[in-house]
This record gives C-alpha cells, structure tokens and sequence, in this order.
C-alpha cells in the first residue's frame, strides 16, 4: 500500500487572505501564471496581489495561458519568469494555467534544457508551485501532472516530470462567476477522475477511499449540474470532490475516457470535461463489474438514467468517422491508459466507447 499527497491543501472561504503566512515563505518573488480573464472577474487574482502586497512579496503577471496550453506558452513564460527573477510560481484559473505553472517551474529551473526536455526523463527539481483553482474540475491542485498541447503530435500529453504544488490555496467563492456550462463540464470531469480511478488496476485501499467519498460528495450536489440554484456549501462540495478527484488520479492514472477525449478536444476545441463525459457512460456499461458499486455511490438506479443525467447536463458531441478511427488507433497502441484498464480491450471495445 502506497500514498504520497506532499500539497498543503486549504480549501474554505477568503482562503488566500486566510493563508497569507503561507505563501509569503515560498520565495522572494512570483510568477503568476494564468489567462486572460476569469481570475480578474472572479477576484482570485485580486486577492493573490493583495496579499503578495501586504507581505512585502514583489511579482509579475503572465496572463497568456490559453486553453489547452501549448509546449511554446510554456516556453514563453519560462523566459518571462527567468527575466523578471522570480523564483516561485503560482497558477490561478481552471486546469489550463495550473499545469503550465508546473511546467512553467520546471523549466525556469532547469535553465539550460530546451523544451524536449518536458518529455524526457530527468531531474523533477522546480521552483515551488502555488495552485489557485477557479474551477471544480482539474484537480490539478493535488496532482503531479501537467497537460500539454503538443501540436506537432496533434494531441495533449501530460509531461514525464511530476511537480506537486507545495500549497494550494482552494475558495469556493470563485466558482460563483462560472457560466454554467463551465461548471457542468469541469464537475463532468472531476467525476471522470472518480470513476477512472475507481475502475483502474491500480486502485488500492486509499484511493478508493477518496473515490468512495469523493462520489458520495459529488452526488449530493449533482442536481446543481442540472439547474439546481447552489448554495455556498454544494460549492463547497464541488471543489472538495474535484480535489480528491485529483488525490485519487494521482495514485491511479486515468483510463479510457480521459485517453480517448483528447483526441476531439484537439481537433475540435470541445472542452476537456465535455468530451470526457461523452465517454463516461460507455464505459460505465463495459465495465460490468463494477457497475452496481459506482451507480449506488452515484445514486442512480441504473445505466439509463446516468446515461440520461450525463446526456442533460452535457448535451451530445459530435465526432466524425475519421476522427473516431484515429481515436481507437491512437488509443489501441496507447499501453498506458490500456494498462491502467481492468477489463479486457480490443478493437470491438473500443468502438463500443463511442456508442
Ligand atoms: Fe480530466
């Protein structure tokens, strides 16, 4: 049995302010990594400037992170980091800005390594990471993993390196600004982790632990996905389950869903939670052995009615012929995600993940 969980994790109300002692210990100045707006709408990097102000901490802002960052994003804020002397780094927004920030971390310390170096094997050694979510997805709050665009392969691939933020600093009052949309998908995609995890040969005690909870959590508030109005503790609830979403997927890797989805997230912009969920319900009826343990933690009564909760919260994705050909293609040579699969995958399987 192994666990390993190195972030200090707050998650509660005003938690920047709360925990300013916190960040002022990490360096002598930031690098805030983000995009280009939410984190200005939602007060989260208000909050992080004033309390780097008010501790004395200088910093500067990169608020180029675009949505699905790119090895060449990465590379541009490693030089901006660099040149303006920072020496920690802290990712505010969804799960785009807080990957990068671990790149980003890396890179700037691995100062003579040029951008091959992200997916080759080496030393880990990066500047202190803060993660600041916005969103109740990623979980890239409490896991090593850092998802890039790699154009050239036309496809995301998280990074060999595995950086955990040293702290990361969770409020729920930030997912108050987030379109619906954005709140269906990225909570679709924290459920993704659970059930990826959950369903994995690598799950073990601890981290069916956290998916056990983590989906009872989830399910509790699932109706907001649907239009329920939230209160302040369903987001409370949602942050808290996509971060031990994060926990979970950081001992087991994900599965077929997740290596599958981003084949339409990188042809055709639909967003990562989105395109995870199309492929939730698939997956579900595949693996028949877990299926009454997941929709009881769940409560659903059965396949269909998750299927339909998952088709009203998401709405259909479209994905052409082609695309599905080179998703099965890519995905039967794909040894990771097929070892991580508990039941048997062929060709015939995975056609079945698009029905
Ligand atoms: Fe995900």
């Amino acid at each position: 049995m192994y666990f390993y969980m190195p972030t200090k994790i707050y998650c509660e109300s005003n938690c920047v302010r709360n925990h300013a002692k916190d960040l002022s210990t990490l360096g002598k100045k930031a690098l805030i990594v983000t995009g280009r707006r939410s984190s200005k709408e939602n007060g989260s990097l208000a909050d992080i400037q004033d309390t780097l102000s008010k501790e004395g901490i200088s910093y500067e802002i990169f608020d180029r992170i675009e949505e699905n960052p790119s090895i060449e994003t990465v590379m541009e804020a490693r030089d901006f980091g660099n040149e303006s002397g920072a020496d920690f780094v802290i990712g505010i927004g969804g799960g785009s800005p807080l990957d990068a920030a671990k790149a980003i971390s890396l890179m700037m310390k691995q100062i003579d390594k040029t951008e091959d170096y992200l997916y080759e094997k080496g030393s880990d050694d990066a500047y202190p990471v803060v993660s600041v979510p916005t969103t109740c997805g990623t979980g890239s709050e409490a896991t090593p993993y850092a998802i890039l665009t790699i154009h050239r392969k036309r496809t995301k691939s998280s990074i060999s390196h595995r950086i955990f933020p040293v702290l990361a600093l969770c409020d729920p009052n930030y997912l108050k600004n987030l379109p619906p949309s954005v709140l269906a998908s990225t909570s679709i995609d924290a459920l993704g982790h659970f059930m990826e995890s959950y369903i994995n040969n690598n799950a073990t005690f601890y981290s069916k632990m956290l998916c056990k909870e983590g989906m009872h959590l989830w399910s509790s508030v699932k109706d907001v996905l649907l239009g329920k109005p939230a209160c302040d503790a369903d987001y409370e609830s949602l942050l808290n389950a996509s971060t031990l979403a994060g926990m979970a997927i950081t001992h087991t890797g994900t599965s077929l869903p997740h290596g599958l989805s981003y084949y339409p997230t990188y042809e055709t912009g639909v967003p990562h939670g989105k395109a995870v969920g199309s492929f939730l319900p698939a997956y579900l009826r595949a693996a028949k052995n877990y299926q009454s343990e997941i929709l009881s933690l769940l409560n659903f009564p059965d396949t269909d009615a998750f299927t339909s909760y998952v088709n009203q919260v998401l709405g259909s994705v479209m994905i052409s012929d082609d695309l599905k050909k080179a998703a099965v293609n890519g995905m039967l040579s794909n040894q990771g995600k097929l070892a991580n699969c508990p039941f048997p995958v062929d060709e015939d399987v995975m056609w079945g993940m698009f029905e």
